[in-house]
Order: structure tokens, then sequence, then C-alpha cells
């Protein structure tokens, strides 16, 4: 919780907030050649995060920007116009991000397990009285 709390103070999210907040669910996912993550997100999360135990050279996470068809796409990407980045999963390494980023993995080509723990953080929600 650390990190998160490292992470969630650079957001600016003050410490009340953050001392509400607990690791709500944990997985692991085992995956080999042919294996893929559709994009999704984590509905109903505060943050979420990755711990890859295990993985080959070629896996990577892409994390995707909001798709507005609205919004003409410009002629140059640089780091404030991104649509998509990679991150590449390394092994010992934990990536933390805002559970409503759209994230996905692209199909694996070459066999190789990878392995990795996921877990989600959530708030208590107070009822109202
Ligand atoms: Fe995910």
């Amino acid at each position: 919780m650390e990190n998160f709390s490292f992470y969630m103070e650079r957001l600016g999210y003050c410490e009340d907030y953050i001392s509400e907040c607990f690791i709500g669910n944990m997985w692991s996912n085992i995956s080999n050649k042919d294996d893929f993550l559709f994009p999704h997100s984590h509905p109903g999360c505060i943050m979420s995060g990755a711990y890859y135990v295990k993985t080959t050279e070629e896996n990577s996470i892409t994390f995707y920007d909001q798709i507005d068809p609205a919004f003409e796409p410009p002629k140059y990407n640089n780091p404030l116009n991104w649509s998509t980045t990679n991150y590449p999963c390394v092994p010992a390494r934990l990536l933390m991000f805002r559970s409503n980023m759209i994230h996905g993995t692209t199909r694996q080509e070459e066999e190789g397990e990878k392995i990795v723990i996921s877990f989600n953080i959530v708030k208590t929600i107070r009822e109202l009285s």
C-alpha cells in the first residue's frame, strides 16, 4: 500500500481518503503463446496493479486513451496527444494505474510463460445517515 499512497498523494488525494482504501481483490494469470488480454478497465475500483512474476521479452501491456470519434486526431504524435502507450512487462516490476484506464495485451507470438499477480484497490463506502 506504500506505493499506492505515494501515487495517490501525487494525484492530489488527501490522507483521509487514502486511508479508507484497501486491496479489494487479487488474482493471478498464467498465459502463454497465442494468449492475449482484450482491452478492458476495472469499473468501481480506485487503482489497479500488476506484478510480473515471470515474463518473456515480447510481453508488454498497452494503455489506451479514451476514444472520442468527434475529435480529429493530430497529424503527429507526441507525449501530450498519445492514443496508446506501451510498457514492457519486466519480471519483479509492479505497475499501478488508475482502474478506469483501458488496458490490454496483444497476442503473444512466441512460446513462453507469463505469470502475473493482479489486484484492485477499492475504497470503503460510507453509508448515508
Ligand atoms: Fe486488467
